[in-house]
């Protein structure tokens, strides 16, 4: 008596939590993955993805990795990508949520319309998970997962110094990701940290320092032409936000045929580690993807079972509420470590980046 009556209140507790879906036959939930069945117990999980141009790794590395994850979990997944299109994220959100969807994975493209997306899902029960960016000045986020965003910075900052070295009266340039992106202010308060004390104390000199509008490649390169044009080509090191806009730097740098001058960079993307490699780029971050797939995929399905989030979280201020969240560790990446990640699934393989004209580097680094 007494353990059936505790059986049943766990299963109604179970389903209260599961919003929807409930009432089928649950012999016991938790494992059981796939389920055969397609999914009818868990809700859906729908991932928002916000471009495939600012950076290579939301379709090479973040996409399948949260396919995986989530369908390893047992949840049916659809992934979709605005194009840097804020309304197509915005219908994106509402079909997702239309065709079911339980969970929102968010990337968001800025934080007003990620914090509408967020409004609207939270007005029909679907819980919002901020993937990567957070969403600021909203209520409606129920989770948060990236990485430590100022370490990121930081690590940038300390790459670009030790590059540099004791090069006396460093002109620096500095080029900062989209002003909309809470993680480009982060990545600067980071980098901020570690640079400005060398502005101040007059070992360096900055020749200028621009946000690049949505992390554009093609207008990071035309704002570096400008810089190097004003600044007579005397420019002796890079502070650049990510691989992307590393590589616009280095390719202006190659246009002027200018000698080649220490870049940071950030997602050690297959461009980023080759540049690297060439001795055109300093260091870049390496952020361990696959880890933050996992986490936020673990969250999302948990959610859409209605199970317990089991996670340790810490909260994270949005400036409305205090948003549970899970940040993962960032690594720097110079020459001397590339091969360190190798056989990881969110880092480049070793054959992409030894291929053709870069072979002959790689065997001088004896990679
Ligand atoms: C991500 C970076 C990425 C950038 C551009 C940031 O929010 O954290 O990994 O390079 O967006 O997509």
């Amino acid at each position: 008596m007494h353990r059936g009556a505790w059986f049943v209140a766990t299963v109604a507790a179970g389903c209260a939590l599961a919003v929807a879906g409930c009432g089928d036959d649950d012999s016991g939930g938790s494992s059981g993955g796939g389920g055969g069945g397609g999914g009818e117990k868990a809700g859906k999980v729908a991932v928002l993805l916000p471009d495939s141009k600012s950076s290579v790794r939301w379709e090479t590395v973040d996409r399948p990795l949260l396919q995986k994850a989530l369908e390893d979990g047992g949840v049916e997944a659809t992934i979709t990508n605005a194009e840097g299109d804020k309304s197509t994220q915005q219908q994106q959100a509402e079909q997702a949520i239309t065709n079911g969807a339980k969970v929102i994975l968010l990337v968001n493209l800025d934080s007003g319309s990620g914090a509408a997306i967020a409004a609207n899902a939270k007005s029909q029960g679907v819980k919002v998970i901020d993937y990567d960016r957070l969403t600021l000045d909203t209520d409606a986020n129920d989770y948060y997962v990236s990485f430590d965003n100022t370490e990121v910075g930081r690590l940038q900052g300390e790459g670009l110094v030790k590059c540099v070295g004791d090069k006396p009266d460093a002109q620096i340039a500095v080029l900062n990701g989209s002003p909309t992106d809470n993680n480009a202010t982060l990545f600067k308060n980071g980098y901020d940290s570690v640079i400005n004390k060398k502005f101040d104390s007059g070992d360096w000199t900055e020749v200028d320092d621009q946000s690049v509008p949505d992390w554009d490649n093609q207008k990071a390169l035309t704002i570096f032409e400008q810089i190097l044009q004003k600044a007579d080509n005397k420019v002796d090191g890079v502070l650049a936000a990510n691989d992307g806009l590393g590589n616009a730097a280095i390719s202006a740098l190659k246009q002027r045929k200018l000698p080649q001058i220490p870049v940071t960079g950030q997602d050690a993307t297959l461009e980023g580690i080759q540049n690297i490699v060439n001795g055109d780029q300093c260091m870049t971050v390496y952020k361990a993807i696959e880890k933050e797939a996992q986490a936020a995929a673990d969250l999302a399905i948990a959610l859409a079972k209605g199970d317990a989030v089991e996670a340790d979280t810490v909260p994270i201020d949005n400036g409305t509420h205090k948003v549970p969240s899970i940040l993962e560790k960032p690594v720097p990446v110079t020459k001397d470590n590339i091969a360190e990640y190798f056989g990881n699934p969110d880092y480049p393989t070793k054959e992409d980046i030894c291929a053709g004209k870069v072979a002959a580097n790689c065997d001088k680094l004896g990679l």
